[in-house]
C-alpha cells in the first residue's frame, strides 16, 4: 500500500528455496503499523485464522504464498516430494476460514501448478512462487480496474456508505470497494464516505477509517446502528460494500450486517453496489443459500479488545457473514466492469472470458 510508506499488506521476501511471507498483522491498527513474518505453513494458517491478514483476495494472496512456504517443507530433493507437500500445506491452509472463496481458489491454482512438469523439486518450488506471485500481480491489476469502472457511479459531493474493510488491507493493493472511492478521489471528485464501524471486530473503524484518513479522504466513522438515520438524513447517494464470495445468481455473502444495510438502501431508495474480482465468484453454487458461514469465537462479542462487555456464561451466536440476496444489488464491478442488473445471465456472460482462458489447455499462466 503506497500510503503505508513502503509497507505492503503483504509481500513474499527473498527466493523460492529460503524466502517467506511477510505481512501487516492488521490486528494491531489502527495504533500500531507492524509486520510479522509467516516462516512455515501453521504461522500463515494462524495469521488468516485471527485475521492478521483478512478480506477475501488477501486471504487468497497470502494461501499462495503460504503453499509455496509448504511445499518445501520435506525437502526439495525430488518434484513428488514438493508436490506431497503441496498437497498437505493446500489441505491444512484450506480449513483456516470457510466462506471467502478466494481461499480455495489460490489454493486450487496452486495444485494445478504443482501439477506441471518439472526436472527438479527446486524448479518446482521456482514454479509454485511464479505462480504465488501471479495470484498476487491478478489481485493488484483487477483492484485497479475495478476502481477505474466503479468511479464512473460517483458524482462530484456524493456521500457513500460501505461497511467492513474492502480496501487496500483487504486486497494485495489498493482495495474493491475502497478502489472505486480512491479512484473517483483521484479523479478530482470530493466524496464524503461514512464507514460502519463494523462490530464486533471493528474493521470499518479500524481499518476503513485509516485507511480513508490516510489518503486523506473525507471519512465520517458511525456505529453500524447509525446507517438508517444517515440515510434518512438524506447523507447517503450510493452504498458500496465488497464480497467473500458470490453465488452463480448473484447473491453476495460478505461482513455481517452487508445484508442490512442492503435492506436500509432499499427502504431509502439509495443504489446498492457490491465491488469483487471474478476471483470471489463461485459459479458452482447456485445461489446465496449454500455459502458456508464462518462461526467465530463467542468471546468477540464478550470480551472484545480486551473489555467483558456481558456477562459471563451468557449465550452468544456469533456469524462472521451473512448473505444478501442478488435483487436488492444494483450492480456488481468487476475487473471486466459492471454487471447490472444482478442476473445469472449477465453474471456469466461477464465471467465467461475468464472461465475460457482457464478452459482452454493451451492458456498457461
Ligand atoms: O472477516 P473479514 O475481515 O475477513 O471480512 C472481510 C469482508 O467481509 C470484506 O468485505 C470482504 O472480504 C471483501 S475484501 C475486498
Amino acid at each position: 500500500m503506497s500510503e503505508t510508506a513502503g509497507v505492503e499488506t503483504l509481500r513474499w521476501v527473498g527466493d523460492a528455496a529460503a524466502g517467506w511471507l511477510r505481512l501487516i498483522d492488521q490486528t494491531r491498527l489502527p495504533t500500531e503499523l507492524v509486520e510479522v513474518d509467516c516462516l512455515d505453513v501453521e504461522r500463515v494458517w494462524c495469521a488468516i485464522k485471527a485475521l492478521q491478514v483478512r478480506g477475501a483476495p488477501a486471504i487468497g494472496v497470502a494461501a499462495g504464498y503460504g503453499a509455496v512456504i509448504g511445499a518445501r517443507a520435506a525437502g526439495l530433493s525430488d518434484p513428488g516430494t514438493v508436490r506431497h507437500a503441496l498437497e498437505a500445506a493446500a489441505d491444512r491452509l484450506a480449513t483456516s476460514r470457510p466462506t471467502a472463496v478466494n481461499l480455495f481458489w489460490a489454493l486450487d491454482r496452486m495444485r494445478a501448478a504443482a501439477r506441471r512438469q518439472a526436472a527438479t523439486g527446486l524448479e518446482l518450488l521456482e514454479n509454485l512462487l511464479a505462480e504465488a506471485r501471479l495470484i498476487d500481480a491478478e489481485d493488484r491489476a483487477m483492484c485497479r480496474a475495478i476502481g477505474q469502472h466503479g468511479s464512473a457511479l460517483l458524482r462530484p459531493g456524493d456521500g457513500v456508505l460501505t461497511h467492513c474493510n474492502a480496501g487496500g488491507l483487504a486486497t494485495a493493493d489498493y482495495g474493491t470497494a475502497l478502489a472505486v472511492i480512491f479512484s473517483a478521489h483521484a479523479q478530482g471528485k470530493p466524496l464524503r464516505v461514512y464507514a460502519d464501524e463494523t462490530r464486533p471486530l471493528l474493521q470499518g473503524a479500524r481499518l476503513t477509517a485509516w485507511e480513508l484518513a490516510k489518503r486523506r479522504i473525507p471519512v465520517t466513522l458511525i456505529c453500524d446502528n447509525m446507517a438508517a438515520q444517515v440515510m434518512r438524513e438524506g447523507r447517503i447517494n450510493l452504498v458500496v460494500v465488497g464480497a467473500d464470495r458470490i453465488a452463480a445468481n448473484g447473491d453476495v455473502a460478505n461482513k455481517i450486517g452487508t445484508y442490512g444495510v442492503a435492506l436500509l438502501a432499499r427502504a431509502h431508495q439509495i443504489p446498492f453496489y457490491v465491488a469483487a474480482p471474478s476471483s470471489t465468484f463461485d459459479l458452482a453454487l447456485a445461489e446465496g443459500a449454500g455459502i458456508p458461514i464462518e462461526q467465530r469465537d463467542p468471546r468477540e462479542i464478550t470480551h472484545g479488545f480486551g473489555r467483558q462487555t456481558a456477562p459471563e456464561g451468557v449465550d452468544v451466536y456469533n456469524p462472521a457473514f451473512d448473505v444478501t440476496p442478488a435483487e436488492l444489488i444494483a450492480g456488481i464491478i468487476t475487473e471486466n466492469g459492471i454487471i447490472s442488473p444482478v442476473t445469472h445471465a449477465a453474471i456469466a456472460a461477464s465471467l465467461r472470458p475468464a472461465l475460457e482462458r482457464v478452459a482452454d489447455p493451451s492458456f498457461d499462466c
